[in-house]
């Protein structure tokens, strides 16, 4: 099976963390996102016992929070210890009401609006990671306002091409997110941070993209990072402390796809910073790196209850099932491909090949194309894996659907941690 957490019962039944998915299905119904709780902590641990392992004391990761975004996700990553990343005033509000340490929360965005700015600084938040040159004055104004001095870091395109899906790759200088260091604006965003009284510059951040399977962008990413706090440290006396290499590490979500051993991963890029450190006579920052997809992916999937199959001779075979893109939009948005299985009937030869059809008006509601599977009715459920990231955190209500209840397995079995959405959950703000 993709991973060790999956099993198949001797009826034939998937089990997901020890429990059978068809029972699990009927407790809590369909649509239904699954969580491993055990696995998400797992992850946790080895990015954070890694890079304790490897990079000087303070580093740690921060769980990208805009991969799975509930108030119990944020509770389990306050237990672990490690930080996070927010992006939105509704995300920090998030981890806020689950006790996270605000402390230990980094804000990001490409456009961070007054309101976030004044929540987050009312909030204790313990650092921006500032995007560009307007933001950085809303900042210094707001932190004057509240007669504080803010930590920051600043975003800043590396120019590495990470090879990835170009919708999710945030690195190159044209992109939307920080400022290049090729243009000079980066140095110019630097020299202007330095200046102001009630702001404190702790380093710099980057992130390259996503679903990188390789360390390799992670070493050349870090090598201009260090580049550049060389310069600036010869050029303005400046000795960045903290040097943020972003999230991005890979998961599988086929049989085709390798497995990424993260501590190792993070041993060799440790041992490339190490040597320009020396290089460069750069005192080795502490580093943080943003795991979003790679602590939670492979720990999350989706049961689906089939409403009907629709064969369309010499053409096509519909699948569809009481679900689609509103609960997982990444198919018809990125054509991302994900191992689907009839968990009920997991011994049966696949003797049929499906589309599997969401239930929005819209062709493109799409959730895989071509899934070779056993030929299933009307009633029958379906498992997508890998579903942890950016499928509830990215689910919509179009079609005014409702989004599935999100469950956690723990170490005291499956419990409730979102619930359904109710029909008058759709009209609480329609007035
Ligand atoms: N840090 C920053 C600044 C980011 O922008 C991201 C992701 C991460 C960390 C976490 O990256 P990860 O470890 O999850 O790869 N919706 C897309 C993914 C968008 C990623 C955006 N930024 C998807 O479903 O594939």
């Amino acid at each position: 099976m993709l991973y060790d957490n999956l099993s198949v019962s001797e009826n034939g039944h998937l089990c997901f963390a020890g429990y059978d998915t068809a029972e699990l299905a009927a407790r809590y119904g369909t649509p239904l996102m699954v969580l491993d709780e055990d696995r998400i902590r797992s992850r946790c641990r080895v990015y954070k016992h890694a890079m304790k392992e490897h990079f000087p004391a303070g580093s740690m990761p921060l769980f990208a929070s805009k991969a799975l975004s509930f108030k119990g996700i944020y509770a389990i990553m306050a237990q672990e210890g490690i930080g996070i990343d927010v992006v939105s005033s509704g995300e920090l509000y998030t981890a806020l009401e689950a006790g996270f340490p605000p402390g230990r929360m980094y804000f990001h965005g490409n456009n961070k609006t007054d309101f976030d700015i004044r929540f987050a600084i009312q909030s204790h938040i313990g650092y921006f990671v500032c995007d560009n040159i307007p933001e950085l004055e809303a900042i210094e104004q707001e932190a004057a306002q509240q007669d504080v001095t803010q930590k920051i870091l600043l975003r800043l395109a590396p120019g590495i091409d990470a090879h990835t899906h170009e919708k999710i790759n945030t690195g190159r200088i044209d992109s939307k997110f920080g400022v290049a260091i090729e243009t000079g604006q980066a140095e110019e965003l630097v020299a202007l941070a330095l200046q102001k009284p009630h702001i404190a510059l702790c380093g710099y951040h980057c992130h390259i993209g996503s679903q990188i399977f390789e360390h390799t962008p992670f070493c050349d990413a870090a090598v201009m990072m260090l580049d550049f706090m060389a310069q600036m440290q010869r050029k303005y006396g400046y000795q960045a402390k903290i040097l943020n290499l972003g999230g991005g590490m890979a998961v599988p979500y086929t049989e085709k796809d390798p497995t990424v051993d993260y501590s190792e991963n993070i041993r060799k890029i440790s041992a490339l910073i190490q040597k320009v450190c020396r290089e460069k006579s750069l005192d080795v920052p502490v580093v943080l790196m943003e795991p979003g997809r790679s602590i939670v992916a492979d720990s999350g999937i989706t049961l689906y209850t089939v409403g009907g199959a629709k064969v369309i001779p010499d053409l096509k075979n519909y699948l569809m099932v009481d679900g689609g893109m509103t609960d997982n939009p990444r198919y018809t948005l990125y054509q991302s491909e994900y191992t689907v299985c009839a968990p009920e009937y997991m011994h049966d030869t696949p003797d049929m090949h499906y589309s599997i059809a969401g239930r929005c008006c819209e062709s493109g509601d799409l959730i895989q194309e071509n899934v070779p599977l056993p030929k299933l009715n009307r009633g029958d459920l379906l498992a997508v894996l890998t579903t942890g990231a950016y499928n509830y955190s990215m689910a919509s209500n179009y079609n005014r659907l409702t989004r599935p209840a999100v469950i956690l397995i723990g170490d005291e079995g499956p419990r409730v941690a979102v619930r359904r959405e109710s029909l008058s959950d759709l009209i609480r703000n329609d007035v």
